[in-house]
């Protein structure tokens, strides 16, 4: 889907272009840091699909592929961090070198509950790849060692994420209009 007659869209915030070259150079990263292993790359559903596929045709070291699907909800004071696997891996990751890609990090709560259920499946090791990090909205930290774009503090659409399920096959990242969302 192109950014053409999208009026949700308040500015392009990465085009395809930019996001193509900068995936590259983070594969780049990956496969230098990984060489002479296999790497298991683990996708968060379904906001990372798109990125995990496009990350994965350029890395060049072996790779593995598995996902899950995690549901988040919000606590009785309306404040997030409860999260569950609503989809669990197909495969064990036992002595697996694994790489988990997220399309966004938020809050980090997402990610510090999705490394603490891998690391006791005892991987060789885990390390984190994510499209992008919002770090000013951060409240746990996590760990994360590979990323591609920072962001600032709105709402973005497209590459994989979505606004109630649309918009994911945006080719760029856009930001929404406020009066959207
Ligand atoms: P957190 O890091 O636990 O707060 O959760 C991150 C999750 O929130 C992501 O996996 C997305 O599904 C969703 N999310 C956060 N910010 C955005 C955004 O700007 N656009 C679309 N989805 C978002
Ligand atoms: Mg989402």
């Amino acid at each position: 889907m192109s950014r053409d007659n999208q009026p949700e869209i308040e500015r392009i915030l990465f085009t395809e272009e930019q996001i193509e070259e900068r995936i590259r150079e983070v594969a780049a990263e990956i496969s230098e840091r990984y060489r002479g292993r296999t790497l298991k790359l683990i996708g968060v559903l379904k906001g990372s699909v798109f990125f995990l596929t496009a990350l994965a045709r350029r890395i060049e070291v072996p790779v593995t592929i598995d996902f899950l699907a995690i549901s988040s909800f919000s606590n009785k004071s309306g404040a997030p961090g409860v999260v569950r696997i609503a989809k669990d891996l197909d495969d064990s990751i036992e002595n697996e070198d694994v790489l988990l890609v997220e399309d966004i990090v938020d809050t980090g709560f997402t990610l510090r509950y999705l490394l603490q259920t891998l690391a006791s499946r005892n991987p060789n090791s885990i390390a984190v790849c994510t499209f992008l990090d919002r770090h000013s909205s951060r409240i746990v930290q996590v760990p994360v060692e590979f990323r591609c774009f920072e962001i600032p503090d709105r709402f973005v659409i497209g590459f994989g994420l979505d606004y109630n399920q649309l918009y994911r096959n945006l080719g760029c990242v856009a930001v929404m209009k406020p009066d959207r969302t």
